[in-house]
């Protein structure tokens, strides 16, 4: 259906009372890598759930751009298969798809061949024309990270993006991995500035997408009672957890070049340390709250010395094991893994946040691959008594658990009496759980961030200072980890909780970590 103006004022007419006045702007969504995993895994999925709860713009096209040789038809095809299988809301509803399917193009070739852009031209023009798309564009990179610079040079040389102040929008998704190091993604970032605007660019982790990290912000800072403790003279550490079960699932090659610090704690861990530890924004607007998230990252202590890391720092790499009842390989059995392979999947770390708030409190990290189960959780745990009265050990120090996946909530760990004659305290937990609270799904961490690009919202983007902070930490580690003096990680079976060194790390600072 042409797009009209009027459609933003009427009830959207893929959901009848449903109204669209949030929708974003008429736009057309470029894909790179449009027949790739994440395309057909999150992407596709996530805009069709758009449609289905009628968020989409009213006129809107999408272009997937990848190598195979598809028509307009399979291409489509291939996308119903894909979103049957992984979306959210099922089954499929045939009047929403019809209209999704009808804004659907595809475009073959190579990233190096400037033909592919002129091509890509001449569809987008087509769609305007024909789905009213208004010569707005979104170019999702969702590709390798090494065909993002051809990317950009591609779009620029094609014509293909608007300066930052024309009338018709340019914005352009960029996946993670951000660079492979400091180096490469401050070379990233400089192209990217030659090329466009900041304002333009939408460096995507989509962590950030999931409510119960966008409730960090809402939870510390919509109620007045944790604020006040929120800080040294109340806590005592902070957990910060990121557990699967998963294993490397067929991308053995993208993880030998990444290992777990660069594919987990350079992105979304230091997300959620930035924002369980950032100070109040001076208002909720994309810069401000950037501003804070980057002053944390800024007070992080890098490591000095590979004396310092060795202190501070475990790794490890699954061996064969069992996860959930099955039999599993190690990770040097995984495809495209090279035996004798030092990539870690497991880490544990300490680090050092330097500021007024956290001096002297440490921030525990751990993230790994084939743990027993999936479980991410920032968990404050706040000072032990200064003096029990109810006999040595008997109290446990309370704790403020986030549970980000799964059973999402929050639970607060405090002492009650034990029913009885005697004093006896046990530790208890007040628990929030979202799916009883609010009896819905979720959406999809890609929804929210698809739309807020559409909508030209970049709080939950994370900027150019932001993404070299976070490298400057993991580079320093980096640094050491992979010089050939470091020892190879340790060694942990799968479906266990790391190796026993990561407990040790714990333990030396008289703390253990929380059992899951
Ligand atoms: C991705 C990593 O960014 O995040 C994967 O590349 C990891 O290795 C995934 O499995 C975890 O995301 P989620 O949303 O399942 O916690």
């Amino acid at each position: 259906m042409p797009y009209t103006p009027e459609h933003d004022e009427v009830p959207n007419p893929l959901r009848p009372g449903l109204r669209a006045e949030s929708a974003p702007e008429p736009c057309a969504l470029v894909i790179f890598g449009g027949t790739g995993d994440l395309a057909q895994r999150k992407l596709v999925p996530a805009l069709y759930n758009l449609a289905v709860t009628g968020h989409l713009p009213a006129a809107f096209g999408i272009v997937g751009v990848a190598k195979s040789e598809l028509s307009q038809q399979e291409y489509a095809q291939s996308m119903r298969e894909a979103v049957g299988k992984f979306s959210r809301t099922k089954p499929i509803d045939p009047d929403i798809w019809q209209d999704f399917a009808a804004g659907m193009r595809y475009v073959a070739g190579s990233f190096d061949d400037p033909d592919t852009f002129a091509r890509l031209r001449a569809q987008l023009e087509e769609l305007d024309r024909a789905r009213s798309t208004r010569g707005n564009r979104l170019y999702y990179c969702a590709t390798p990270p090494s065909a993002f610079p051809t990317l950009l040079q591609q779009l620029k040389g094609a014509g293909l993006i608007n300066p930052p102040n024309d009338s018709r929008f340019t914005r352009i998704v960029i996946e993670k991995p951000f660079g492979h190091d400091l180096a490469s993604a401050r070379a990233l970032n400089r192209l990217i500035q030659e090329i466009c605007d900041e304002r333009q660019v939408f460096r995507i982790d989509h962590y950030l997408g999931k409510e119960t990290v966008q409730n960090l912000l809402v939870f510390r800072f919509a109620n007045s009672i944790f604020e006040p403790i929120w800080n040294r003279r109340f806590v005592d550490h902070v957990q910060i957890t990121a557990f699967e079960e998963l294993g490397v699932a067929g991308r053995g090659r993208y993880y030998e070049e990444a290992g777990i610090l660069r594919d987990m704690i350079q992105n979304h861990v230091l997300q959620l340390v930035c924002l369980s530890g950032m100070e109040p924004p001076v208002a909720f607007d994309a810069d401000a709250v950037r501003d804070e998230k980057v002053k944390v990252l800024r007070a992080v202590e890098p490591f000095q010395s590979p004396e310092e890391v060795a202190r501070s720092v475990v790794l490890g790499q699954y061996t064969a094991g069992s996860v959930a009842g099955a039999d599993v390989p190690g990770y040097q059995q995984e495809k495209d893994v090279a035996p004798g392979s030092r990539t870690p999947t497991f880490v544990a770390l300490r680090l050092n946040i330097r500021s007024w708030r956290w001096d002297g409190v440490p921030f525990y990290l751990r993230s790994a691959k084939r743990m027993p189960k999936r479980a991410t959780e920032i968990a404050v745990f706040f000072h032990s008594l200064p003096h029990s009265l109810f006999g040595e050990g008997a109290t446990q120090p309370n704790v403020l658990i986030i549970r980000v996946q799964p059973e999402e909530g929050i639970a607060l760990r405090f002492a009650v009496k034990v029913p009885g004659e005697r004093y006896m305290p046990r530790t208890v937990s007040m628990d929030f759980r979202y799916g009883t609270a609010f009896g819905m799904t979720v959406p999809e961490a890609y929804e929210r961030l698809l739309l807020d690009a559409m909508r030209g919202d970049q709080t939950l983007f994370t900027r150019r200072d932001e993404i070299e902070a976070a490298w400057r930490i993991v580079d320093s580690i980096l640094r050491v980890s992979e010089s050939k003096e470091f020892p190879p990680p340790n060694p942990y079976p799968a479906g266990t909780w790391g190796p026993p060194e990561a407990d040790q790390l714990i333990a030396r600072d008289g703390r253990a970590w929380r059992r899951l």
